[in-house]
Order: structure tokens, then C-alpha cells, then sequence
């Protein structure tokens, strides 16, 4: 039998050469960011677009983030505006994806954009894709590297073990700092939160001036195309459990539990950041230990626990 994690890559100059080498003939590869490891591409070309769409099974109304490396390169693409450049200044690069109007004249394939008027685009911090980014004279569509509706990856190995070897190439980045996708601030209109992640929505609102509806309403705000169901192990899962149960998966937080074999602590010292890091960790296991039923206790909804409380709703659909 053949080794699905042969393709992971090791980061060094020769196979970063590769991955470029790759990403110009239109081909796709997993590469890693500070968020969440993605499925990259050349956002220019409809042929590297619909490859990703129909490795991922994604629903073609769902459009793509398109990842930049500085605003310079992004200018060409979209309209920006005055917020706009008022959080890149304070957030980028990093965990924060903006929705813009896009340009007539841009060139990013109309089919990762869903063919609406507007652009998601994000300015990822992770070095490894900074460096790729700068070395390419086009932007990359990069969407998560899970199947449509699964758990996001957070290590190279996860990646293999949702496309083994029907991409090229996967570069291992080690695991990501953040462990949950980036925040998704909608700025082509009215100014919406679409998905909350690590830039949480007081701190954006200290930037820029937005009324922050009610942390539950702002959250419940669809982006278009995005799934009820996200995110998700594919097991069902009951939230805000007191307690587990013998054979289910019992998701908790805090040193207030005992060690068991169905007990998976997202953090013994009730640290959100490292709860988000272990996150989709331990939904993988869990799907790869076969529970029949997830129970979760109650996480904070402070901080990125806002953004954990989102990601477990949507699993839980
Ligand atoms: O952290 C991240 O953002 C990761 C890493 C790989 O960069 N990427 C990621 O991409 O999470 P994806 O495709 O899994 O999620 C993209 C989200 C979807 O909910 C999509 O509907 C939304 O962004 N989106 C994309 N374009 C949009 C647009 N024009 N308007 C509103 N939402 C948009
Ligand atoms: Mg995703």
C-alpha cells in the first residue's frame, strides 16, 4: 500500500521552488497558514478555481477568499475603502478576512467569487505562504482543506487524510498558531461581522467606528453560500452538557473534570486560545475513534470563545 502522507513536504528552498513551480501550471497544493491549513491555487485561472471546488465538493455559490500579500498587490482587484485601510494598518498581516466591492476590470477567476460583485480577501501572516505570496505575480484562492462541511485542518497529516494523493503537494507547516479560521468583516456595505475568529469584534470596533449589535445577532449573520452545517465531524453533537456519558465523546474545558478515556479537555488551565488551537484536533479524533455521540460542555463566549461557541453551533447543526 502506498504511503498517503508521502506528499507532505518538508519547507526548504527546493520544495518551496516546487509549490511555485506548481501553483504557475495551474495545479493545487496544501500549504499551511497561521489560521487553518488551506487548498491553494492561482485565483487568476478557472482552471486551478474549478479544481479546487471539485477536490473540496464545494457548492459553487460559496465563493473563495483570495489571499494577497500586501495591499499594493491587492489594489488591482478590489475597491478599498477608507476602514478598510484603517484594520490593515492595525491587523495585517493576519487572521482578518475582508469582504470589498470587487473591481470590473479584476482579474480573479469569477467562478471563486461566485459571481458576485464583491471580493473576500485576506493577508495571511504565516511565513512560509508570505513568502510564496511575494515570490508570485498572482493572488491565491485558498479555502480551507477539508471536504465541504468537514472539520477544518489544522496539521499537514490532516490535510493527507482528506486528499491523499489527489493533490501535489502538501507543505508542512507544523501546527497552526491559531487553529480556527480567520474573522470575516463584511465592509462592502453595512459594516457585519460574518464570521467571528481571532480578531474578535471589540477589537475591530475600536478601529473602526461600528455600532457591535449584540454579540449572538452579529454572529448570526450568514456569509453567502456558508452552510448551516460546518464544520462538523459528522456525529451528532449535543452543547452546554453538564455532564458525559459513558460511550460518548464528552468535549470540556477547564481543570473541573476527571482524566477519562471519552473526556477530551480543549484546556486543563482554561486557556480560550489554547482551546481553539486543539479545537478541530480533537474533533478528528474523535471521528477517528468511532463515538457515536459528542456531548460538549459549556465554553466561555468571551474572547475567541465567541468564535469556539460559533464553530460548535455549526458542527452541532
Ligand atoms: O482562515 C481562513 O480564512 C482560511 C485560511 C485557509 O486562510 N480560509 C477559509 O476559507 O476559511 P473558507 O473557504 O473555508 O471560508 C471562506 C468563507 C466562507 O464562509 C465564504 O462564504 C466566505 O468566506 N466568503 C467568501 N467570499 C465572500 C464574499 N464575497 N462575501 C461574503 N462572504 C464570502
Ligand atoms: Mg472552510
Amino acid at each position: 500500500m502506498k504511503n498517503i502522507y508521502s506528499n507532505i513536504a518538508k519547507v526548504n528552498n527546493s520544495n518551496t521552488s516546487k509549490a511555485i513551480k506548481y501553483l504557475k501550471k495551474n495545479q493545487v497544493i496544501g500549504v499551511p497558514t497561521e489560521t487553518v491549513y488551506g487548498l491553494a491555487g492561482n485565483a487568476y485561472s478557472n482552471i486551478a478555481v474549478k479544481k479546487i471546488y471539485s477536490l473540496k465538493k464545494r457548492p459553487k455559490i460559496n465563493p473563495l477568499i483570495i489571499h494577497y500579500y500586501n495591499v499594493k498587490s491587492l489594489a488591482k482587484d478590489a475597491i478599498l475603502n477608507k476602514n478598510f485601510l484603517k484594520l490593515y494598518k492595525n491587523f495585517c498581516p493576519g487572521p482578518l478576512t475582508f469582504v470589498l466591492k470587487k473591481k470590473k476590470s479584476s482579474k480573479v477567476s469569477r467562478h471563486a467569487t461566485a459571481k458576485l460583485d464583491t471580493i473576500a480577501v485576506r493577508f495571511p501572516k504565516n511565513n512560509i505562504i508570505r513568502n510564496i505570496l511575494k515570490k508570485i505575480k498572482f493572488p491565491l484562492a485558498i479555502p480551507s482543506a477539508n471536504k465541504s462541511t468537514g472539520v477544518s485542518p489544522v496539521q499537514a497529516s490532516h490535510v493527507a487524510e482528506e486528499f491523499g494523493r489527489t493533490i501535489k503537494m502538501i507543505l508542512n507547516g507544523g501546527n497552526c498558531k491559531i487553529g480556527i479560521e480567520s474573522t470575516v468583516v463584511d465592509l462592502s456595505k453595512k459594516i457585519r461581522i460574518l464570521r467571528p475568529g481571532f480578531v474578535g469584534i471589540s477589537k475591530i470596533s475600536k478601529v473602526i467606528n461600528f455600532k457591535v449589535l449584540s454579540k449572538n445577532n452579529s454572529s448570526k449573520i450568514k456569509a453567502p453560500g456558508a452552510l448551516k452545517k460546518h464544520y462538523s465531524p459528522g456525529i451528532p453533537m449535543k452543547l452546554n452538557q453538564k455532564r458525559g456519558f459513558k460511550n460518548y465523546a464528552f468535549i470540556v474545558f477547564g481543570k473541573d473534570y476527571i482524566k477519562s478515556k471519552n473526556t477530551f479537555n480543549l484546556s486543563k488551565k482554561s486557556n480560550l486560545q489554547e482551546a481553539a488551537r486543539n479545537l478541530y484536533k480533537i474533533f478528528r479524533k474523535i471521528k477517528n475513534s468511532k463515538y457515536k455521540k459528542i456531548y460538549v460542555a459549556k465554553i466561555p463566549n468571551k474572547g475567541i470563545g465567541v468564535a469556539i461557541n460559533d464553530r460548535l453551533k455549526h458542527a452541532a447543526n
